[in-house]
């Protein structure tokens, strides 16, 4: 196609809408992304309040981890690794067989949020983050 072109209004989820969503660059690419995950896990683990959903993970949290990392990967704007090594994540199916009530859903974002408020700096970026991954785990809310 010839530079400057204009191209069609593409589907959700395909690679042109992928490419626009700056996230991933924004937030400083995979080890950024991989420290955000690790620092999400560990205060699953620490905090008493989110015992009740660390508990919904397996004792060895490397491949929650991965997962997690290869699905952001995708969703912040970077390259779909998730799907290019398990197809299309369908989340709201994969979270069914947990209980997600909102007590849950929060307890989650408040492991997301401190780890987002430790790593990001720039505010526009974290309040962007924030709306977005409560927007998902809303989402997974199945109760
Ligand atoms: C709302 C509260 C949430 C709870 C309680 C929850 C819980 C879980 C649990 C128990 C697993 C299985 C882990 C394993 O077997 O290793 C899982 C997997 C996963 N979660 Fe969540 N989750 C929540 C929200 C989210 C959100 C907001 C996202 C994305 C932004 C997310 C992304 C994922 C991914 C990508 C996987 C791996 C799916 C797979 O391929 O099996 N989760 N989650």
């Amino acid at each position: 196609m010839p530079p400057n072109q204009p191209t069609a209004p593409q589907p959700l989820g395909t690679a042109v809408a992928v490419a626009e969503n700056p996230h991933y660059r924004l937030l400083g690419g995979e080890p950024a992304i991989r420290r955000l995950v690790e620092r999400f896990y560990q205060l699953m683990s620490e905090r008493p309040q989110a015992r009740s959903i660390r508990d919904m993970h397996p004792h060895d949290l490397s491949q929650s981890r991965e997962r997690l990392f290869l699905f952001l990967s995708g969703w912040l704007g970077g390259p779909p690794l998730y799907t290019e090594r398990f197809g299309p994540p369908r989340l709201r199916r994969s979270h069914l067989g947990f209980p997600i009530d909102e007590a849950a859903r929060d307890a989650w974002m408040d492991c997301m949020t401190q780890a987002l408020e430790e790593q990001v700096t720039d505010p526009a970026l974290l309040r962007q983050l924030k709306e977005s991954f409560f927007k998902t785990a809303d989402f997974l809310r199945n109760q």
